[in-house]
């Protein structure tokens, strides 16, 4: 039977969040910000192992004692996201047949059910898919002065969150041989083989921490949560 793992590439610096330590390792209500997410992707049923990949050179992942079912540790991170991805799968002993889903470090507030609500969407899809959530705002593209260049129609326009669910040998071919700093998303890497990602419907809390003012809000999502 296919299994179901959870891929969180965890090698990036976060340059623009502007911290001496990488975001992910920052303080979150008593524990690293990725302890929030690695613990949500190990709470959902169906998910079989959740597979932090962080960089050859990371100082901080041993100073903690994660404590968390199904994790395993892979410290094969590469020069962008989808080399650590690419280097994440080749570490990984998966079948081309098992499911990969792939999320960001620093979307520490994803709710379990979300997570559940797209391994339903996709169970039995040919292609695979993503959270995401319809722009819910006027969009407007800048010209070079950061003027209104134009106001772009929102209809149809999604914003795309992590999980990414593909299957293991899909994606591995999708990043092989692709401009990899281009690729910011999985689901990227499956268009350009011509194939068409499920969006299943995400959640605003799984929102990605990237600048300071980002974390006033993560801690109270993670809060309001314990308090229930
Ligand atoms: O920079 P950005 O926020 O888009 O990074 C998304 C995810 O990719 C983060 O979890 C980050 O740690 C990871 N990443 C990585 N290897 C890199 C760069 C980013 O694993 N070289």
């Amino acid at each position: 039977m296919a299994r179901m793992i959870a891929l969180v590439p965890a090698a990036g610096t976060g340059s623009r969040f502007g911290a001496p330590s990488p975001k992910q390792y920052l303080q979150l209500n008593g524990k690293p910000l990725m302890w929030h997410t690695l613990a949500a992707l190990a709470a959902t049923p169906g998910v079989d192992e959740v597979a932090v990949v962080i960089s050859p050179q990371d100082e901080w992942f041993d100073d903690f004692d994660w404590d968390l079912p199904k994790l395993s540790v892979h410290r094969v991170g590469g020069s962008c996201r989808a080399e650590s991805v690419a280097n994440g799968l080749g570490a990984l002993a998966c079948e081309a047949e098992d499911w990969v889903l792939v999320h960001d470090a620093a979307r520490c507030c994803v709710p379990v059910a979300a997570v559940e609500r797209l391994i339903a969407a996709l169970a039995g899809h040919e292609v695979g898919g993503l959270l995401a959530l319809p722009v819910p705002d006027t969009v407007k593209r800048a010209d070079a002065d950061g003027q209104v260049a134009v106001t772009v129609p929102r209809k149809g326009l999604w914003l795309a969150q992590t999980p990414q669910m593909f299957r293991a040998g899909l994606l591995a071919k999708a990043l092989l041989g692709m401009a990899a700093e281009d690729i910011t998303d999985e689901a990227s890497a499956i268009e350009r083989l011509g194939l068409k990602p499920l969006l299943v419907e995400g959640d605003a809390q799984n929102f990605k921490v990237t600048y300071p003012r980002d974390l006033a809000l993560a801690r109270a999502i993670l809060a309001a949560r314990e308090e229930r």
